[in-house]
């Protein structure tokens, strides 16, 4: 039995367009990700988020199942395109009166939310007229949304997230075009970072100069897998810490250093744009919290030469760029998205955090595992599940107890929803989702989840 610190903050999460559904209802505009789901071959079965989970229409009974499950904290994101349409300009009444009934709610229930403002789906207007990421008036647009949602939810919100995964939106939206905007370039990614780092820190300065009186806290949500040396070798040692800075650092070394790590400036050489002196004041500091989403670790290698291809999941970002190549244990398992599971590489990133960015408060927004879940008498008993979340956990508690400021753990997610290219097959939540009828039937993991939180312990 591991007991975890009595403040320990116990949480699950979702995101805007994997769940909500009413995609095109109550004056929501467009967004990316329905324009990309719409392109044949882009998702798996041509899915969509069109109804998604119906969360829109069913939040009360969501909150509902999450406080049987005794989570003190909920991460939600906000669809930007919900509440301004167009992504700028006019206000959605509706939008916001959405969530702000969702943030009551939540309150009654006792339990706190966690607001991301963007987790991926940008109004589609910012896109088409505006080049979306690529473009500067996205900084001061976010900006703008930003201080709407300060305004209206601040008073009941203390916790804001500015983006979800930056390396994402960049790489996978912008490099390797499988996710929305579905743009396929090699330095198109660098400029979109550029422009989300810069957006975030606006977005920060709005909240600490105008609502500082709200008392809450602000920070940015990153992405980062675990980077195993293959060998002892220097070559591949230091493959191993390339390849985290180009997949974390690139976006946290801005944020708590000043500027982008030296190894990316050395070789991207002018496809990495350049801070102003000015710009890179403004960026340093704008995290009050460090914001992890973490899933799975694969070695690394210095590259031998040959060619190869980087899985879409391989999470390796472009890697010529880096010259590393990633493999796999055989002896690992993995997940139903092929992601190994391998909690000791949680640990491992958390230090790496730890002693890089001088020991940070860290709150882990998303950990998570898909499986092919199947009701069988109207249960799911998802065991490998619970035994991933053991193990995460333990490496957690591990980490905690060599002195890491892990303050919170969100679990991903609090249900089956629309796992983006993927559709709905991988199932991730801890919730079962019956994508006919939208029954919710909470799985072992949820049952299980319930135990660890009400006793603040968990028994590995
Ligand atoms: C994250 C993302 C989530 C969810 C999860 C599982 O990258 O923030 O929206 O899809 O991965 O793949």
């Amino acid at each position: 039995m591991k007991k975890f610190p009595k403040d320990f903050l116990w949480g699950t999460a979702t995101s805007s367009y994997q769940i909500e559904g009413a995609a095109k209802e109550y004056g929501k505009g467009p967004s990316i990700w329905d324009a990309f789901c719409n392109i044949p071959g882009r998702v798996h079965n041509a899915e969509t988020g069109e109804i998604a989970c119906d969360h829109y229409h069913r939040y009360k009974e969501d909150i509902q199942l999450m406080k049987e499950m005794g989570v003190k904290a909920y991460r939600f994101s906000i669809a930007w395109a919900r509440i301004l349409p167009e992504g700028k300009g006019k206000v959605n009444e509706e939008g916001i009166q959405f969530y702000s009934d969702l943030i009551d709610e939540l309150l009654n229930a006792d339990i706190v939310p966690w607001v991301t403002l963007y987790h991926w789906d940008l109004p589609l207007a910012l896109q088409l007229e505006e080049d979306g990421w690529l473009g500067k008036s996205i900084i001061d647009s976010f900006a703008d949304y930003a201080d709407l949602c300060f305004s209206r939810f601040g008073d009941r919100v203390k916790n804001w997230i500015t983006l979800n995964e930056p390396w994402v939106a960049s790489i996978l939206g912008y490099g390797q075009g499988v996710f929305a905007p579905g743009r396929k370039s090699n330095s198109e990614p660098y400029m979109a970072a550029h422009n989300l780092i810069l957006a975030h820190a606006k977005a920060v300065h709005v909240y600490r100069e105008s609502y500082s009186y709200q008392r809450g806290q602000i920070g940015i949500t990153n992405n980062c897998d675990w980077r195993e040396p293959l060998t002892n070798s220097q070559e591949d040692q230091q493959a191993a810490e390339r390849a985290l800075e180009f997949f974390l650092a690139w976006f946290a070394d801005p944020i708590y250093k000043g500027d982008y790590p030296e190894v990316m400036k050395e070789r991207l050489g002018e496809r990495l744009p350049v801070f102003t002196p000015e710009e890179k004041k403004i960026i340093k500091g704008t995290s009050d919290f460090f914001g992890l989403n973490h899933y799975t670790t694969m070695y690394a290698a210095q590259a031998s030469g040959e060619k190869k291809e980087i899985s879409v999941h391989g999470n390796g970002g472009i890697s010529e760029d880096q010259e590393v190549d990633l493999s796999l244990d055989e002896n690992w398992d993995v997940t139903l998205m092929d992601w190994a599971v391998v909690p000791w590489g949680c640990k491992k990133l958390l230090k790496w955090i730890d002693e890089r960015y001088d020991k940070p408060n860290i709150y882990i927004t998303e950990n998570g595992c898909a499986y092919s879940d199947e009701l069988v008498d109207g249960k799911v008993e998802d065991t490998n599940r619970v035994n991933f979340y053991k193990g995460y956990l333990e490496a957690c508690e591990e980490a905690i107890s060599e002195g890491v400021q892990l303050k919170g753990y969100f679990a991903w997610s609090f249900m089956d929803n629309f796992e983006w290219a993927s559709g709905y097959e991988k199932r991730f939540g801890l919730h079962y989702v019956d994508f006919k009828t939208l029954k919710r039937i909470p799985k072992k993991s949820a049952l299980w989840f319930r135990e660890v939180t009400a006793a603040n312990s968990v028994d590995f």
